[in-house]
């Protein structure tokens, strides 16, 4: 299929400001692509970014029928622009698109449509260590029916906007209160698609918290209501005795994350032991107060790895590292940072 790049120009856009916050501003232009039920995918282009107009009846509105995914792009210290791990992030949207009875797109056309839209964009990235351009694929269905069932139109389209720090501490620790009435998913439901009810469904319960003074939610599974899922935006890992990374196992409701599973590779040719296990609340808090667990932090594309430095359970705070970011997680943000700016080597050839 041929992407329709419109006699476009080159996106002018000139000197970066010192800092971005992080999805609030976007590049010139956008991807996008149709389905039809019968034709397959069309249409695709890349315009100037716009509004897109729908029928107040199309199935995303009413049902949710949504997905999406969240890569970056990183202008390397020789001028290059290095894309992390892209085709993990497609596999993984048709993994949701088929959760989700979407129809799946093509992972190669999709790589090279963002290439395309990357390219007359590169203005946009920024050059600062830290920050990045931030990729949105996105795919929602278009059909204009309430009838419950999978809409057979669809528009996919990919966004892009430069991004700093996703929090605005920067490598700070940020404070987790870990839910106890609220849960975010079951294993045979939705929790491992990337899909925007996921995210909704946390904001009640993230507002709630942040009245607290807590700036994360940490999920435990829904079934016994005590194995630890993920955190917020990210997935979560404990550091046992300065040399040990533990992570939740991969249940069927925690999010495969990118970071995560580079992460898992990563932190071995570290010289750090990792696993994948079911982490039970109370053993963790445990490890916490004896000091077996000298770190903690989250990961994930937009945060990168992010410091925990405090878990509220029920009422009582338990302080990881004195409230302090630690050496490993500095060490594996140094280094995974490293590989996506080019001034590490990649040795597991990530970047495309
Ligand atoms: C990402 O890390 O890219 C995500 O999609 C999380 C999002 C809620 C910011």
């Amino acid at each position: 299929m041929i992407i329709d790049i419109k006699p476009l120009e080159l996106s002018k856009r000139g000197a970066c400001p010192e800092t971005y916050s992080f999805g609030a501003d976007f590049s010139d232009h956008m991807f996008s692509q149709n389905f039809e039920q019968g034709s397959g995918w069309e249409k695709a282009e890349i315009t100037p970014y716009h509004a897109l107009t729908l029928d107040p009846s199309a199935a995303v509105f009413h049902y949710g029928q949504e997905i999406f995914e969240g890569l970056k792009a990183y202008r390397s210290f020789d001028g290059t622009i290095n894309l992390f791990r892209p085709s993990e992030n497609f596999k993984r949207f048709n993994r949701s698109a088929k959760r989700m009875a979407m129809p799946e797109i093509d992972g190669k056309f999709h790589l090279k449509a963002l290439k395309a839209l990357i390219s007359l964009d590169h203005n946009w990235i920024p050059e600062q260590v830290g920050s990045s351009l931030y990729i949105r694929p996105t795919m929602i269905a278009t059909g204009k029916k309430l009838g419950l069932g999978a809409s057979d139109s669809y528009i996919h389209f990919i966004i892009t906007g430069p991004a700093g720090s996703y929090f605005k501490g920067g490598f700070e620790p940020v404070s987790v209160y870990i839910a106890d009435k609220y849960r975010r998913a079951v294993v045979g439901g939705v929790g491992e698609a990337k899909t925007g009810g996921n995210y909704a469904a946390s904001l009640y319960v993230s507002e709630e918290v942040e009245k607290l003074g807590y700036s994360q939610v940490l999920w435990l599974d829904a079934v016994h209501g005590k194995y630890i899922e993920e955190v917020g935006a990210m997935n979560i890992c404990f550091v046992y005795e300065n040399k040990h990374i533990v992570t939740p196992a991969l249940s069927g409701s925690i999010l495969p994350g990118i970071t995560r599973d580079s992460i898992l590779k990563l932190a071995p040719a570290l010289g750090f032991e990792v696993s994948e296990e079911r982490l039970d609340i109370e053993q963790i808090l445990a490890d916490i107060k004896s000091g077996k667990i000298t770190e903690a932090f989250g990961c994930g594309t937009a945060a990168v790895i992010s410091p925990v430095g405090k878990l509220c359970w029920k009422g009582t705070d338990y302080i990881i590292n004195n409230n302090k970011s630690g050496e490993i997680s500095k060490q594996l943000y140094d280094e995974l940072t490293g590989i996506q700016y080019g001034t590490r080597k990649d040795r597991f050839g990530w970047i495309e």
